[in-house]
């Protein structure tokens, strides 16, 4: 089962369909061979300068929101940081989300008005309700051509699709255009791995340039969104749990002065706890609770006969929370994921799989976890956060291709130690 199934609105999206997340067969093969090499640990540990640094650009934007009023929109900062963090190591642009101003203000060409773009047109990819999506889910035929109607009519949701998706695709085409003529062999990003392709490849066609454009934004939104979800989700649960934040914050201060930057062995094996916490965060709120794929050929699953391109979802989300594998599912206990503790030892493999699994699970999973780390590390160096009671309680969730907020994750930080 290496195919994943294709959600009918990303159909018609050709901003996102020729991405990895919705290619098939040897399209599929080729373009992830060629996006793994950015994931070698060598690649990765070279990030960890700039991820370290925009963690503490993080923190800078925490300190100077606080001189002006008590309440962090911590989700929100979360997003600037993750998109600056792709931003710089995909593409090696700045977007210049953490400046000192991180009001929210969105000005026609800034970095922000970008994000939410990129949001919007993540929202989209749920099976929502446009005329043309409705549509096609009655007569799929007709789907195409009636948002080529719609997309004309200003007030429908098809038309705002496209317009954002055209200033999403402008902005995008600006950065290739750009590293096109400014590339050099020091370049070593994605944006690089996917011009070389496109330019190199002896059997022609690839990569086209809108398959470049469409690996481009795919990038940007999944490395985007989930890892702000997970930064956001990892910071409220601790401010919830007193006696988890103090061995958080004692395992990292032990770890060495605030300015020391770990390495990827230090990452690996200097804060055991910190894996802990960071897994219990990831089970209680399972970013992405279905995976899709449909079966390439004839197979029985649990004396099931599934036929060839039948579609199979897998319900990490449910996975999650079976009292069989994680006894009392609800709480949030860190411990649970001691590799030394029985609960541990007992689990299935498979139990924690909050990243898929088999050949088509999250291409990027250790780069995420990495920046979700030093992000944590910087932070719990300088704050330790509480919930305003400005935000609901408990947090509420949209389910579109991921989870995400109904309203902002809002924090209160609190300053450690002399700054
Ligand atoms: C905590 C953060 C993240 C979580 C929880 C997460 C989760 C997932 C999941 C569940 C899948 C589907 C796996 C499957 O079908 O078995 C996936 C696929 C994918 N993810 Fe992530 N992800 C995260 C971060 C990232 C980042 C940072 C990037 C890029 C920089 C990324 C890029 C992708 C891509 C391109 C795919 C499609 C892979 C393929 O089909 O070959 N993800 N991710």
């Amino acid at each position: 089962m290496m195919n994943r199934t294709t959600l009918s609105p990303a159909i018609t999206t050709p901003l996102f369909l020729k991405g990895l997340l919705f290619a098939r067969d040897s399209r599929w093969t080729s373009t992830r061979n060629l996006i793994t090499s950015l994931y070698q640990p060598a690649h990765l540990a070279s990030l960890i300068p700039t991820m370290h640094h925009y963690a503490t650009s993080f923190c800078h934007t925490i300190s100077t929101i606080q001189r002006n009023r008590e309440d962090v929109p911590f989700s929100e900062l979360s997003l600037r940081l993750t998109m600056s963090v792709i931003g710089k190591t995909a593409f090696g642009i700045e977007f210049g989300l953490l400046n000192d101003d991180s009001s929210g203000c969105c000005n026609d060409d800034d970095g922000s008005c970008f994000l939410r773009h990129l949001i919007y047109s993540v929202t989209y990819l749920k099976m929502d309700l446009s005329v043309s999506t409705t549509l096609g889910m009655i007569a799929p035929l007709l789907q195409k051509p009636c948002r080529e109607i719609f997309k004309r009519i200003p007030g429908t949701a098809d038309y705002k699709l496209h317009q954002i998706n055209q200033q999403l695709r402008e902005r995008i085409d600006a950065i290739i255009a750009k590293r096109s003529i400014e590339m050099t062999r020091e370049h070593k990003d994605l944006l690089a791995a996917l011009l070389n392709a496109r330019d190199t490849r002896l059997d022609g066609n690839l990569l086209t340039d809108s398959h470049v454009r469409t690996l481009a934004v795919e990038h940007l939104i999944a490395g985007t969104i989930s890892v702000a979800f997970t930064l956001s989700m990892t910071v409220y649960l601790v401010s919830q749990h007193p006696e988890v934040e103090k061995k958080l914050v004692e395992e990292i201060d032990r770890f060495g002065p605030r300015d020391l930057i770990p390495t990827s062995d230090d990452l690996h094996f200097m804060f055991p706890y910190l894996d802990q916490v960071i897994k219990e965060s990831m089970r209680t709120y399972t970013l992405a609770p279905l995976v899709a794929r449909e079966t390439s050929q004839q197979v029985e699953i649990g004396g099931y006969v599934l036929p060839k391109g039948t579609w199979v979802w897998l319900a990490l989300g449910v996975v999650a929370k079976d009292p069989e594998l994680f006894p009392e599912p609800d709480v949030f206990r860190p411990e649970r994921f001691d590799p030394a503790g029985d609960e541990e030892k007992r689990r299935h493999p498979y139990a924690h799989i909050p990243f898929g699994i088999g050949p088509r699970e999250c291409i990027a999973q250790k780069f995420a976890i990495q920046e979700v780390k030093l992000a944590l590390i910087q932070l719990y160096r300088h704050y330790v956060f509480r919930r305003s009671p400005k935000m609901e309680l408990p947090p509420e969730f949209q389910y579109r291709l991921i989870l995400w907020f109904k309203r902002d994750i809002i924090l209160r930080a609190i300053k450690r130690g002399s700054d």
